[in-house]
């Protein structure tokens, strides 16, 4: 299918209720993303039609929820470029995923093995390990990034020892935007032993993705990102790598032969899936990633980069005439960076910003330290403004950022 951005804004319930007061510009979806239609209705067809448990029951209603609810694994699976869907798991979020392999993985490390982070990783990255740390006694080491906040290549080969157990890294950084090279530092990860994680929460909405043939053992993302329902996500790691992760949740389900003194864990996924898992959810996030995947995901990019690059430009000219009071983050243009932008005024607090922008200009954007303080004390900045672009936005929507930026400049003097 062609990209076509009317055909997708025509697809969003949201944006065609706002639509008829014209001042609906939602720049805020790395925070969450808006969710098409199709989306909606898979969920409130399995809730009206076949909700009940999964993996439990025997009756026809309880079978059609599990049909229901591997066939969204398949659907995850085919949108990851996954063979075995055995290796999808569904969770809570990326957070979740994250804390899953902390708990799990953790069991296994021992004081001063090494946990591989990078200076620009969400808390969601961070302070999981911090805990981990504080539990196991392991030593946290962080890849540097560089002023526009890429991960510095140069430094990998030092950071990475034969003590680090796993790397976990951004995929793509919610504040800059900024890619990381993942095969260049899996290959050395790869030589030292270690396991590497991504988390992709904001690379995941804007595949295709091969996770295989991306070099890392694990990857978790958020489904609320992707066009989908909130309240799930996915842990994709090697079958491998999972059946030599213990569980971090005991329960329900994910178990062979349970006795009074110890149990026997079930093979993955359902290992990793304790208790009732958000099934409804699940459903959703397989019909958002197969229509995530039906579109046209190049046309996507173009589109998107497009509208950056003009963001880019209008900012450069606003700078020209208000005496450079704004800063962007991130890789400069022509650098692979994902469709977001960071930028901090100077003289003007982010969240007095959102708030003008919000008000007089219907534009919705995020402003604060996005739960990445550490990158913005590394930035000298206590917090940003952000805009970040879906695949439903366009032109009209730049220009209200613009104008609106030009008004924040006049008034917040
Ligand atoms: N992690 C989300 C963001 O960057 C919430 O806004």
């Amino acid at each position: 299918m062609i990209f076509d951005v009317d055909q997708i804004k025509g697809q969003f319930a949201i944006i065609r209720n706002y639509a008829s007061g014209g001042r609906f510009h939602y720049l805020d979806n790395a925070a969450t993303a808006q969710i098409p239609d199709c989306v909606i209705s898979a969920m409130t067809t399995h809730d009206t039609r076949a909700r009940a448990n999964v993996k439990r029951g025997i009756h026809s209603l309880a079978q059609e929820a599990t049909d229901a609810f591997e066939n969204a694994r398949d659907l995850v699976a085919k949108y990851l470029g996954v063979q075995n869907s055995d290796e999808v798991i569904f969770t809570g979020g990326a957070t979740a995923g994250i804390n899953m392999i902390a708990l799990g993985f953790g069991q296994n490390l021992k004081p001063g093995d090494q946990i591989v982070l990078s200076q620009a990783e969400h808390h969601s990255n961070l302070v999981p390990w911090q805990m981990l740390k504080k539990l196991k006694g392991v030593n946290l080491r962080f890849l540097p990034v560089d002023e526009n906040g890429v991960i510095d290549l140069s430094r990998v080969e030092e950071t990475i020892t034969p003590e680090t157990k796993l790397v976990a890294l951004t995929h793509a950084s919610n504040v800059t935007g900024a890619v990381t090279d993942v095969g260049a530092i899996s290959e050395i990860a790869r030589e030292r032993g270690a396991k590497l994680m991504l988390d992709g929460a904001q690379m995941a909405p804007h595949g295709p993705l091969d996770l295989p043939g991306l070099g890392a053992d694990f990857y978790v993302f958020s489904g609320h990102k992707t066009y989908g329902p909130s309240g799930v996500g996915i842990l994709w790691g090697r079958m491998a790598s999972l059946e030599e992760m213990p569980p971090a949740f005991g329960g329900g389900e994910m178990v062979a032969h349970v006795a009074f003194e110890k149990t026997r864990y079930a093979a993955p996924p359902r290992k990793f899936e304790a208790g009732t898992p958000p099934i409804t959810q699940a459903v959703g996030l397989g019909a958002a990633l197969e229509w995530l995947g039906n579109q046209d995901l190049p046309g996507i990019h173009n589109h998107l980069n497009h509208l950056l690059e003009q963001i880019m430009a209008g900012m450069a000219q606003l700078n020209n005439t208000h005496g450079n009071r704004i800063r962007i983050l991130g890789p400069p243009k022509g650098e692979k960076r994902l469709p977001l932008i960071s930028f901090a005024i100077r003289d003007a607090h982010p969240h007095d910003i959102c708030q003008i922008m919000n008000d007089r200009h219907g534009v919705a954007l995020r402003g604060g330290h996005h739960c990445a303080e550490p990158l913005h004390e590394l930035f000298d900045l206590d917090g940003t403004t952000r805009a970040s672009l879906g695949m439903f936005n366009g032109r009209e929507d730049v220009d209200a950022l613009l104008n609106g930026l030009e008004d924040c400049l006049n008034i917040l003097d």
